[in-house]
């Protein structure tokens, strides 16, 4: 007699007093009943079926429901060894992975509004439940105004697109030399300042920079802890894109905490300045509570420090953008709140050690 098994790849959660099986995979969820919850746990190891007789008929009965819906899967069966596949292609990275994966997965009838059904969506929703502010700032804080508009580029070693592109090298190994404030203020206006701003007439201001953002969200934030800059004192600043500078947020870690935070990254500790990303989820939750929207906000992430990575690359400075990092002692730093806008990575800016020759 063949043997089942719980699935593996379910999760199982509390919902309003509800137990309820998350079959991530194929994106169903069902809440379960006390007996269904015993036949469950009967079969957490491989059983044969009929060994469900043993704890009443009414459980057997659930037991052949169970078997049918997939929460549990007989041994050897497509639907089984479908499993064995995924799990030994996913296994390193434990169930949270898997969950975070194939929950946002989307399927062959994943339903998509029509552009105009979004607009007025969002648009309607807008009346009762307005959108959040697109750029954050701390007026109270003493601000340092940046050159506005695009930043000259006249004096940059590499102004064509592909020479920057393929000079673009990771870079570890900085001189002790300060940056310029201008460098700085390029890097963060090219990486966060909008290029182009709309005033929408339910959702407010929508802004539009150099980097790509699901639905024009632009959750995210950059911070940017200064060692060596000129004109600027060390320490921690917040760029305020519609304010058009930097904002003193009178913070500062010593050496050891800074490295501490940066994941013992002495390269990240010791750059002329490190741009720490974060992401005001709120924004993009406002507008998408589809599960995939998480993801959006990560490959935006990529964007924007690509982009910081490129502007460094053209000015002659070495980056390195960096996720290895203690995300809570950053957050603790920045003094946000990791729930509401978690810290996403980092990028460190210097003077390159040996500069890149051209390819
Ligand atoms: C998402 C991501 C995370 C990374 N995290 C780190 C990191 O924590 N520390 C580091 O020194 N480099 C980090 N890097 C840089 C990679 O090590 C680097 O891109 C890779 O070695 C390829 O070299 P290249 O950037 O010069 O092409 C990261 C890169 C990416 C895209």
């Amino acid at each position: 007699m063949a043997r089942v098994r719980v699935g593996a790849c379910g999760v199982l959660f509390w919902d309003e007093g509800n137990l309820v099986w998350d079959d991530y995979v194929r994106q169903r969820q069902l809440a379960l009943t006390e007996d269904s919850q015993e036949v469950l746990r009967w079969f957490a190891q491989w059983r044969e079926l009929d060994t469900a007789d043993q704890l009443s008929p009414r459980h057997r009965a659930i037991a052949d429901r169970l078997l049918q819906t997939g929460v549990l899967v007989l041994e050897h069966s497509p639907e089984d060894v479908a499993e064995r596949r995924l799990l030994s292609e996913w296994q390193p990275w434990g169930p949270a992975t898997r969950y975070h994966h194939f929950a946002a997965r989307t399927l062959a009838n994943s339903r998509y509004l029509e552009v105009w059904e979004d607009e007025l969506h969002f648009a309607e929703k807008a009346v009762h439940d307005p959108a959040p502010q697109a750029a954050k700032s701390y007026p109270e804080r003493p601000l340092t105004l940046l050159p506005k508009g695009r930043p000259d580029d006249a004096a940059w070693p590499r102004r064509d697109l592909l020479d920057v592109l393929y000079a673009r090298r990771s870079t570890r190994q900085f001189t002790g030399d300060p940056v310029s404030q201008a460098a700085l203020s390029a890097i963060v206006q090219i990486g966060g300042a909008p290029v182009e701003e709309l005033d929408h007439p339910q959702v407010g201001k929508v802004l539009f920079k150099t980097s790509p953002s699901a639905g024009a969200r632009t959750p995210l934030e950059m911070y940017v802890y200064v060692n060596r800059v000129q004109d600027l004192a060390p320490g921690l600043y917040h760029f305020a894109p519609l304010a058009g500078g930097l904002e003193d947020l009178g913070r500062t870690a010593s050496a050891d905490e800074l490295l501490e935070a940066v994941g013992g990254q002495r390269w990240l500790a010791d750059c002329a300045f490190l741009v720490i990303y974060t992401a005001v989820l709120a924004r993009t939750r406002w507008r998408y509570q589809s599960r995939r929207a998480y993801r959006d906000i990560l490959i935006e992430l990529g964007h924007v420090s690509q982009t910081v990575l490129l502007t460094a690359t053209a000015m002659g400075l070495g980056a390195v953008t960096a996720t290895a990092v203690r995300d809570e002692l950053l957050e603790r730093l920045i003094g946000c709140d990791g729930v509401a806008e978690p810290v996403l990575g980092v990028t460190a800016v210097a003077v390159p050690r040996d500069p890149v020759t051209p390819r």
